[in-house]
């Protein structure tokens, strides 16, 4: 049985008092029945606040970027050696604002993936087609390469705290969602690819969650969670108000 994850990525939205409202409020008001997963990715800057209203909440924090190395010469970056003292062990990689704007390459997400995993950290990997890929009948191949190139010679036995965010940039902020079982073959894909990476890869694959990125509200996650390979969701402006946050849990 795999978990399911409800994350919250809050990317570069939401004031301090924002952030540290909506975390406690989160903290007070979310299901106590622990059936899920919540985790949640704030800004740099509002980490120290929105972990320690968290700590003791079963809700992790995770970082929505940084540098893959210990501490060092490099202006304006984040350390993993400095999210650890505050407890932090999560992280997304690969985000497609990331890609896109940012140029993150499918080669530097294997580095970040790589260096966080053997630091025994969990990791999002997010892959994803645009719609011009999808338009243009890609949609696979790009998938494929994402998983290979991003995955490449990381060694079966980091698998165990790795899991994906399928999310087609075409759902981002669109208002437009992927129909259930446009995402479900997506993930089935995907699952497949991870299985097909080592001998016995099946096992790896099958225990790997896979969240749906892409206009997840609390009105569609009920049928995106019905299908078979979707684990959770990756929520971007549904995570960033409460009421909202509350419904999808
Ligand atoms: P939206 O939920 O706002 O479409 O964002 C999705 C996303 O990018 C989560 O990482």
């Amino acid at each position: 049985m795999r978990p399911v994850i409800i994350a919250g990525n809050w990317k570069m939205n939401l004031s301090h008092a924002e952030a540290t409202k909506l975390s406690r409020g989160l903290k007070n008001d979310k299901p106590k029945d622990g059936k899920r997963a919540v985790w949640v990715f704030p800004s740099h800057l509002h980490l120290p606040s929105v972990s320690e209203i968290l700590d003791g909440s079963g809700i992790s924090v995770g970082l929505q970027n940084f540098y893959p190395s210990e501490l060092t010469a490099m202006t304006g970056e984040t350390s993993p050696v400095q999210a650890e003292e505050l407890g932090i062990k999560l992280a997304l990689v690969g985000h497609s604002e990331r890609r896109q704007f940012l140029a993150e390459t499918n080669a530097s997400c294997r580095e970040k993936i790589n260096f966080l995993l053997n630091r025994k950290w969990t990791v999002v990997y997010c892959v994803g087609e645009s719609l011009a890929e999808r338009e243009s009948g890609r949609t696979f191949e790009v998938l494929s390469s994402q998983i290979h190139e991003g995955l490449k010679d990381i060694p079966s036995s980091l698998f165990a705290n790795l899991v994906l965010a399928y999310e087609p940039v075409w759902a981002i902020g669109t208002g437009k969602t992927a129909t259930p079982q446009i995402a479900e073959e997506a993930h089935a894909f995907l699952r497949k690819e991870i299985a097909g990476l080592f001998v016995g890869g099946e096992t790896i694959a099958e225990a790997m969650p896979i969240l749906y990125g892409g206009s997840v509200k609390p009105d569609n996650i009920a049928s995106l969670l019905a299908e078979k390979n979707i684990d959770g969701g990756l929520v971007g402006g549904a995570s960033q108000k409460l009421e909202s946050f509350l419904g999808l849990l």
